[in-house]
C-alpha cells in the first residue's frame, strides 16, 4: 500500500506555545494535579499526531539488539510491565552477523560489532510477531536495509502484521557493509529511507540516529519532515580497541560501536539539542542504566528512553528504571512523568 507523503504539521507532537508548559503539551496533567493518594502517571505517547498513536504504560524500554526477541526476558519477569519492546535489527534475509570476537569491554562501556546477526523478515513475521500479538506491551520491529528502497519494501511487508506497533528505522548500524551508518550520516539518504517506509506503512516510524555526525539536528529535521513520527538518539559511537599481545584490534573490522555510560553525556546532548529543534517526540537511548539518568533524559525533551547495555550487567535494569522513575516523581510531588519532559530546555521562540 503506497500513502501520499505525510505533512510534517500532521505528525506535530508539540506545539510552539507548549515548551516549558507540559500541561499545555498534555492537557491530562494538569487535569490531575497530584494528591499522593495514587502512584505517579507514567503513559506516555510517542505519537500524537499519528493516526494509531503510540501509547505506553511508562516511557522504559529495551534498546533494540541487547533484548533479542523479548521471549527470554518474559519468561523472567513480567514483560507487560515495560512500556514497550524493541527487537532487535530486523534484515530482510537471515544473518549470521560479523566474525568473532564481537565485543570489547572498555572503561564505562563496551564495544559492539554484531553485524546485525537475526532470523530475517519472514521468520519475524511467521514466527516472532504471533507472540508479540498476544503480549499487552507494544512492540517496535527495529528494521535494517541495504538500501533506501529497501526500507519500504519492509515497512510495506510489516505493514498490518499484528503484533508490530511501531518501525525503527536503524539508519545508524556502525556494524555492517551497506546501508546503516552509510544512509544515516547523509541527510538526503535518511530523509529519503524515511519517506520510503512512511509511504508503505500505516505504522508509526520511528528513526533512529547516529551520533557519528557533525550535525544531529539537521538529521532529525529531515526525517521529521518526511512524516517521522518520532525520533531515537542515539545509536552507539563509533569506537575501537587494541589488543597489544596481537598488536591489533580487538575487533575483526576494528572499528566497533560504544554503548553504556561512556556515551550518556553524548546521548543527552544529541536528544537536548533534537529536541529544541523537532516537533515530533525524541526517544533517549544511551547509557541509561537508572531511574536518575532517564530523568535528566526526559529533562532534556525525551518523551522516552530506551535501556541497553545496563541490561547485560542486570538483567532487572528497565524495571529498576520504571521503578526509579516513579519514585522520583513521588519523593518530588509530580503528579505525571510529562510534567517533567523538556522541563531542562529553554522556551521556544
Ligand atoms: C550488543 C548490541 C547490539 C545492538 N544491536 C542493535 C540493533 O540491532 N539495532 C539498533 O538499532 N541498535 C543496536 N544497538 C544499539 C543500541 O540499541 C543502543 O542504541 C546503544 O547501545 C546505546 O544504548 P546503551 O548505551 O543503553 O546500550 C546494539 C547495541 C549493543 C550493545
Amino acid at each position: 500500500m503506497v500513502k501520499p507523503q505525510t505533512s510534517p504539521d500532521r505528525v506535530q507532537g508539540r506545539k510552539a506555545s507548549s515548551r516549558g508548559n507540559p500541561a499545555a503539551l498534555f492537557p491530562a496533567a494538569a487535569a490531575h494535579p497530584y494528591t499522593g493518594d495514587v502512584p505517579p502517571d507514567l503513559g506516555v505517547d510517542l505519537a500524537p499526531g499519528h493516526k494509531t498513536g503510540l501509547q505506553l504504560r511508562n516511557p522504559v524500554m529495551p534498546a533494540s539488539g541487547t533484548f533479542s526477541w523479548g521471549l527470554e526476558f518474559a519468561k523472567h519477569f513480567d514483560i507487560n510491565a515495560l512500556g514497550a519492546v524493541v527487537s532487535k535489527g530486523i534484515t530482510t534475509a537471515p544473518r549470521q552477523g560479523n566474525p568473532q570476537p564481537r565485543v570489547a569491554e572498555t572503561p564505562a562501556g563496551m564495544l559492539n560489532s554484531i553485524g546485525l546477526q537475526n532470523v530475517g523478515l519472514g521468520e519475524v513475521i511467521k514466527s516472532l510477531a504471533p507472540t508479540w500479538a498476544k503480549w499487552d506491551v507494544p512492540v517496535i520491529a527495529n528494521i535494517a536495509a541495504d538500501t533506501v528502497e529497501e526500507f519500504g519494501e519492509m515497512a510495506a511487508r510489516l505493514d498490518g502484521t499484528p503484533g508490530i506497533a511501531a518501525l525503527e528505522l536503524n539508519i545508524s548500524c556502525p556494524n555492517v557493509d551497506q546501508g546503516g551508518i552509510e544512509i544515516g550520516q547523509s541527510v538526503e539518504a535518511s530523509a529519503r529511507a524515511t519517506r520510503a517506509a512512511v509511504r508503505h506503512t500505516d505504522l508509526p516510524v520511528i528513526v533512529k540516529l547516529t551520533p557519528n555526525v557533525t550535525d544531529p539536528v539537521a538529521l532529525a529535521l529531515a526525517c521529521e519532515a518526511e512524516g517521522a513520527a518520532a525520533i531515537c538518539a542515539i545509536n552507539t559511537v563509533l569506537g575501537l580497541a587494541i589488543d597489544t599481545r596481537r598488536r591489533r584490534p580487538v575487533l575483526p573490522r576494528a572499528r566497533g560501536g560504544l554503548s553504556g555510560p561512556a556515551i550518556k553525556p553524548i546521548a543527552l546532548r544529541i536528544v537536548y539539542d533534537v529536541a529544541k529543534a523537532a516537533r515530533i517526540p525524541v526517544i533517549g537511548c544511551g547509557g541509561i542504566r537508572t531511574g536518575q539518568d532517564a530523568i535528566e533524559f526526559l529533562m532534556a525533551g525525551a518523551t522516552a528512553v530506551q535501556v541497553g547495555t545496563a541490561t547485560f550487567a542486570n538483567p532487572r535494569a528497565l524495571l529498576d528504571v520504571i521503578e526509579g522513575i516513579g519514585g522520583w516523581l513521588e519523593g518530588e510531588g509530580v503528579a505525571s512523568v510529562r510534567d517533567i519532559i523538556g522541563c531542562a530546555l529553554p522556551p521556544r521562540d
